[in-house]
């Protein structure tokens, strides 16, 4: 049997300042993070985020892009003062792209399968080497879109497989607009951490929110936290939710009370 190794665990910056004090330091090296969540609410910025603070830790990186093209990704990222243009000139980043499947791209992949992609995410960590530790997979939901039934078992196959190349990852996936919620069961009993991303319309205004829902071996915080999106620095936290009336379980004569004075009004 291998030993196991126990003590201090170390921790990778998630590249948002606050988001690292609420996971206690970062997120734990080796973990699979699922960020998860409807659309739009800030999943791929959070992920610009954690790559840019391992290049700009002079670390090397790899991006998976299944729903936006690679220069739809670069040009998102230069919209935060990410320079991901450079770090791909530089040979730090490798970004595999799964959308525009293009033949004579060494980094595109031709079928969207979980078997292409971690072939060659392996392959682009033997061009990155040791200093690659840091790997995003946006989103994971793409490879399992005909058959929902296998997200588990594909999820356990990635975490599996990539574990053995010292990889600490990032895998996004999609909740249905219709539910808020999984397509099945996913990834979120195979992964170590879940970063849940939720929105909601407040006086008319779109407002998003982040929750840590699980980081395994991290005493982290249990509030939801609104956050911004600004042009020109990315996903920043604003302030946890504030208690609602409704969070409160109000005794049953109360609610009671409240429900026959209603329906007075209603008479
Ligand atoms: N330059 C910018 N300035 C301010 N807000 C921006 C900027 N660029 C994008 N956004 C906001 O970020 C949102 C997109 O966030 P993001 O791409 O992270 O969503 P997502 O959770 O990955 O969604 P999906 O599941 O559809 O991929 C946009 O809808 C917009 O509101
Ligand atoms: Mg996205």
């Amino acid at each position: 049997m291998r030993p196991i190794k126990v003590g201090m665990i170390k921790r990778l910056s998630t590249g948002v300042r606050r988001l690292d004090e609420l996971l206690a330091g970062g997120v734990p090296e080796g973990f699979l993070v699922a960020l998860v969540g409807m659309p739009g609410t800030g999943k791929t910025v959070a992920c610009l985020h954690f790559i840019w603070a391992g290049l700009r830790a002079g670390e090397s990186c790899i991006y998976v892009t299944t729903e936006e093209s690679r220069e739809s990704i670069i040009r998102q990222a230069e919209q935060f003062k990410m320079d991901f243009h450079s770090a791909l000139r530089d040979g730090r980043l490798i970004i595999i792209d799964a959308l525009m499947r293009e033949r004579e791209d060494e980094w595109s992949l031709r079928n969207v399968t979980v078997e292409e992609m971690l072939d060659k995410v392996i392959a682009a960590k033997r061009v990155l080497g040791r200093s690659c530790r840091r790997l995003v997979i946006d989103s994971m939901s793409a490879f399992w879109l005909r058959a929902p039934v296998r997200a588990r078992e594909q999820s356990y196959v990635v975490k599996r497989v990539l574990n053995r190349w010292g990889f600490t990852i990032y895998a996004t996936s999609q909740y249905a607009i219709t539910t808020g919620s999984a397509f099945g069961w996913g990834i979120e009993h195979v992964a170590d951490g879940i970063i849940h991303f939720r929105r909601r319309i407040v006086n008319g205004v779109l407002r998003r929110y982040i929750i840590v829902e699980k980081m395994r071996q991290t005493p982290h915080d249990l509030r939801a936290w609104e956050i911004d999106i600004v042009d020109g620095q990315g996903l920043t936290l604003r302030r946890p939710l504030a208690r609602r009336i409704e969070d409160e379980v109000l005794p049953p004569e109360v609610l009671e009370r409240i429900r026959r004075v209603s329906s007075e009004d209603l008479l």
